[in-house]
């Protein structure tokens, strides 16, 4: 560990890939494993931060010395969210949120009948969380970094969703079905508001991690 020079303020991060109900064997998720948003809270919490990580369907151990509130769905998700960005001097979201889920949920499992076409899925949006954070900073000061997940186009992409969000840091990864996802390493793009662009090759989920918390931190008012 470096220097602690995120002692005294209170960081959230959320990890891992929410899931969206059918019913009560079902779900639609994605392949999100919560490793790079468990990498963040660690390296927060040996930089001296108070560190609440909000943890979506990750399947890892609770990190040592980190306040950990575990999620399923977008929506328990943005509840969290809000409640614990109250006080918090920087907001990451490096979880893998649906932006839609299904519209109804059936109470009992869904049976196929025969000689029937399946029923199509209805969706719904999901709220945009990391947009809602962005535009309200319930705290004077504070940063909030979001995450882009892209396939094509990615550092274009990337740009475009930095603006759309509205958040002080992007973090641009490319992903893939065994690309990133479940992955220990990364590389990625920090795009800065104010247009940095902070390329880091790849190497271990931690080293990204460390990036991103210096790019935070440089961004944060001085503490009184
Ligand atoms: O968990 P790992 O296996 O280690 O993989 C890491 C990762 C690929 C999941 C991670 O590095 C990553 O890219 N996380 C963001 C995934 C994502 O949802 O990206 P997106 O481009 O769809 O969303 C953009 C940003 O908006 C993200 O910060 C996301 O948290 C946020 N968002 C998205 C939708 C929504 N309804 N609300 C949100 O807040």
């Amino acid at each position: 560990a470096g220097t602690p020079d995120l002692t005294g303020r209170h960081v959230v991060v959320s990890a891992g890939g929410t899931r969206e109900p059918l019913d009560p064997v079902r779900f639609l998720g994605n392949r999100s494993s919560g490793k790079q948003g468990y990498a963040l809270a660690r390296t927060a919490a040996a930089r001296g931060a108070r560190v609440t990580l909000l943890s979506a369907n990750a399947g890892l151990p609770d990190p040592a010395g980190v306040d950990v509130v575990h999620v399923g769905t977008a929506v328990q998700l943005r509840e969290a969210a809000l409640k614990a960005a109250g006080d918090a001097d920087a907001v990451v979201m490096a979880a893998a949120v649906a932006d839609f889920r299904p519209e109804t949920y059936a109470t009992g499992k869904i049976k196929k009948k025969d000689g029937e076409e399946p029923a199509p899925i209805a969706l719904v949006r999901n709220p945009d969380i990391l947009a809602e954070i962005s535009a309200g900073r319930p705290r004077p000061g504070q940063v909030v970094v979001g995450f882009a997940a892209e396939t094509d186009d990615v550092l274009a992409n990337g740009r475009a969703k930095l603006a759309r969000k509205g958040c002080d840091l992007l973090v641009v990864n490319e992903v893939g079905e065994r690309k990133t996802f479940g992955a220990e390493e990364n590389e990625a793009v920090i795009l800065g508001s104010d247009g940095t662009e902070n390329p880091v090759p790849y190497g271990p989920k931690e080293a990204l991690a460390d990036r991103i918390w210096d790019a935070v931190v440089s961004r944060l008012p001085h503490q009184e």
